[in-house]
């Protein structure tokens, strides 16, 4: 008996970095069709390509959009965590989900912080949700990029003395964007930094560079050592609810 022989529902769990395991959720979803299977899904936690969103300069790929049009063949339903801009979801022409990592971050810093702050403008709904499920109060710092690896975090008056606060934001990279941030809340005198992220990358030796937090913790959509807490739950929701 072939071990796909009976599998009627099947969700594909899978990251779609590095790029061969993009290939292998196709050959999984073409293999688990011609086994029969009458429904398949893909949660792809962390989807890589999704930072080039659009064309940023004359004669690159809108790369999410062939990758998005790839993926969706053989499936039925897809699911990824914090993509990073959500208007790149209706690329798929299946039902598509991207569910919040904030939750996950916030059971795990709960009753710890004082004040959830997002590094950026961009990120300030997603350190609001944080804020909301931890009833603390929320603000963003203002972030200016100088090149692809350096930033400057312009002080803000932020009420953070003799607090505990807790960065979040989607991605954390190379960390200068966080590093920045944490100088920026020291500077302003908070007592306790955490770096929070759904997605832990860490390139470049970024956990080194982290030592500046108190704290640095991430969801399980990357494998990292700081990946403390799981997006397990939203995901199996959307899913059920995708079904
Ligand atoms: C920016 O849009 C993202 O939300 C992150 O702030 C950024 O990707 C972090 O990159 P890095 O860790 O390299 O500063």
């Amino acid at each position: 008996m072939r071990v796909l022989d009976g599998v009627e529902e099947a969700v594909l769990v899978q990251n779609a970095h590095p790029d061969g395991n993009l290939v292998e959720i196709l050959l999984w979803a073409d293999a688990l069709r011609e086994a029969g299977a009458t429904w398949v899904a893909a949660v792809v936690p962390y989807l890589g390509y999704a930072r080039q969103d659009k064309v940023f300069e004359a004669g690159e790929a809108l790369s999410i959009r062939p990758v998005a049009k790839a993926l969706q063949r053989g499936l039925d339903a897809f699911v990824t965590v914090d993509v990073h801009n959500p208007a790149i979801l209706p690329f798929f022409d299946i039902p598509a989900e991207s569910v919040s990592g904030a939750p996950a971050i916030a059971r795990h810093v709960k009753g710890r912080v004082d004040a959830v702050l997002s590094p950026d403008e961009g990120g300030k709904e997603r350190a609001e949700e944080v804020a909301e499920l931890l009833g603390v109060p929320w603000d963003f710092l203002e972030k200016s990029r100088l090149d692809a690896r350096r930033v400057v975090v312009q002080p803000k008056s932020l009420a953070v003395e003799g607090k505990a606060v807790v960065i979040m934001d989607d991605i954390i990279s190379t960390g200068g964007t966080i590093v920045a941030a944490t100088e920026s809340l020291r500077k302003n005198g908070a007592s306790r930094v955490v770096a929070a992220c759904t997605h832990g990358l860490f390139a470049e030796g970024a956990l080194e560079k982290l030592k500046v937090c108190d704290e640095v913790v991430a969801t399980d959509t990357v494998e990292n050592p700081v990946a403390v807490t799981s997006v397990a739950r939203e995901v199996a929701e959307a899913i059920t609810g995708l079904r």
